[in-house]
C-alpha cells in the first residue's frame, strides 16, 4: 500500500513517536509511507516526500513533528477544497493517517463521510478534549511540565509571601489545569467548565492568610470563566474559527493584588507545555496509537480513530470522536475543590 501521513493543528510531544510507529509497522507489511508537510496544507499544495524507516531513527524522544504542522483548514473556501480534491486524485494514495485534534480530525471525518477518503485518525492534543478516547497523547507531558512549574512556584511563593497565578493552556477544557493543579497542590483551580466568582478566589487567599499561610498558588485555565473579572481576551481567530486565548492570568493577578493586598506574580506557561521530549507514558501511548492506526489501514478499516479505552487500544468512529469536545465532569471538579485553600 501507499500510505499518506500528516500531522495537523498545534504540535505536541509524541507526534514523532506516532510517525515512527506507522512507518515501522507499514514497512513490516511491505507498504510505503508518504509524509505530507504542515498538515492539510501539504495535501493542498502537494508538499510531500517518502518517509522510510531510516528517516524515523532516533525521533522517538524528540518533541515537535518531523512533518511540521499548521492549522490549515481545507474547507475554508471552495477553491482550497477543490485543490485538495484534485491533488488527492493525482497522488495514488491508498490510505491516509491523520494525526490531530478536533480540527484536523474534523476535516478527516468530513473527507471520509462526504468524499469517501480512506482515512484513519490518531488523537493528538495536550488539551485532552477529544471525545471517544480516555486520553490523547501529549496530555501527560503537558501535565508533567505544568506540575513541575507549580512545584517550583511553591517554593518561591512561600519564600516571598506571594500569590502566584499560573495560567495553563487547554482551550475550552480544563483538563491540564485540573490535573496539574491537583498534582501540584494548588489552592484554587479555575476551569472553563465551571464559572466561579472572583470573590471565591479572594476569599480562599484571605482564609489561607488567616490560618497563617501567607502564600497561595492559583491555577487558571486560559479559557476559565471568572465573573467579576474583566478580561482582555483577543478577538483573533484561527482558520477553524477558534479565538486565540491567553491573558486571563494577568487580569486575575492584577485584581488579586488589589483585592487581597498580597504581592502577586503571574506565570503564563504557554507553549512550554507543548515543547520538548514526551514522557515515557506519551511515548508508549503514541507508539501504540501509531501501530494500531497502521494495522487498521492494512485491514482496510477506514473512517475510524484509534482510541484508548481503559488500557486497551480500540477503534471508534471519527464522527463520534469529533461530535463534541470532552470536558471535565463536575464530579471530578468537585473532588479537586476538596483540596482548595
Ligand atoms: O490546542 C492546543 C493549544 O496549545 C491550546 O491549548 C491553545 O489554546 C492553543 O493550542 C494555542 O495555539 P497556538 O499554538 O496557535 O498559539
Amino acid at each position: 500500500m501507499r500510505i499518506g501521513i500528516l500531522t495537523g493543528g498545534g504540535d505536541c510531544p509524541g507526534l514523532n513517536a506516532v510517525i515512527r510507529a506507522v512507518v515501522r509497522n507499514a514497512a513490516e507489511h511491505g507498504s510505503d509511507v508518504i509524509g505530507f508537510f504542515e498538515g492539510w496544507r501539504g495535501v493542498i499544495e502537494n508538499q510531500s516526500r517518502p518517509i522510510v524507516p531510516d528517516d524515523v531513527r532516533g525521533i522517538l524522544r524528540q518533541g515537535g513533528t518531523i512533518l511540521r504542522t499548521s492549522r490549515t483548514n481545507p474547507f475554508r473556501d471552495q477553491e482550497t477544497l477543490e485543490k485538495l480534491l484534485a491533488h488527492w486524485g493525482d497522488l495514488g494514495i491508498d490510505a491516509l493517517v491523520a494525526i490531530g485534534g478536533e480540527d484536523t480530525l474534523g476535516v478527516a471525518a468530513r473527507l471520509y463521510e462526504e468524499y469517501q477518503w480512506p482515512v484513519v485518525g490518531v488523537p493528538k492534543t495536550i488539551d485532552n478534549d477529544l471525545n471517544a478516547t480516555d486520553y490523547t497523547f501529549g496530555f501527560d507531558t503537558a501535565v508533567s511540565i505544568a506540575t513541575d512549574a507549580i512545584d517550583r512556584l511553591h517554593t518561591t511563593a512561600e519564600s516571598h509571601n506571594r500569590v502566584m497565578v499560573v495560567e495553563l493552556m487547554g482551550r475550552h477544557a480544563g483538563w491540564i489545569a485540573i490535573h496539574a493543579g491537583l498534582a501540584g497542590g494548588a489552592d484554587f483551580i479555575a476551569i472553563p467548565e465551571h464559572e466561579v466568582n472572583l470573590d471565591e478566589i479572594t476569599a480562599t487567599v484571605r482564609s489561607r492568610a488567616e490560618k497563617g499561610r501567607s502564600f497561595s498558588i492559583l491555577v487558571v485555565a486560559e479559557g476559565a470563566k471568572i465573573s467579576g473579572l474583566e478580561t482582555t481576551q483577543s478577538d483573533r481567530k484561527d482558520e477553524f474559527g477558534h479565538v486565540v486565548l491567553g491573558g486571563i492570568g494577568h487580569d486575575l493577578a492584577r485584581r488579586m493584588e488589589v483585592e487581597t493586598g498580597f504581592e502577586t506574580r503571574v506565570t503564563v506557561l504557554g507553549h512550554v507545555q507543548r515543547g520538548g521530549t514526551p514522557t515515557a507514558y506519551d511515548r508508549v501511548l503514541a507508539t501504540r496509537y501509531g501501530f494500531h492506526a497502521s494495522e487498521l489501514v492494512h485491514r482496510g478499516v477506514f473512517g475510524q480513530m484509534v482510541a484508548l479505552s481503559g488500557s486497551e487500544i480500540v477503534a471508534v468512529s471519527l464522527a463520534d470522536a469529533v461530535a463534541e469536545p470532552k470536558t471535565v465532569p463536575e464530579d471530578f471538579r468537585r473532588l479537586a475543590e476538596t483540596f482548595f485553600g
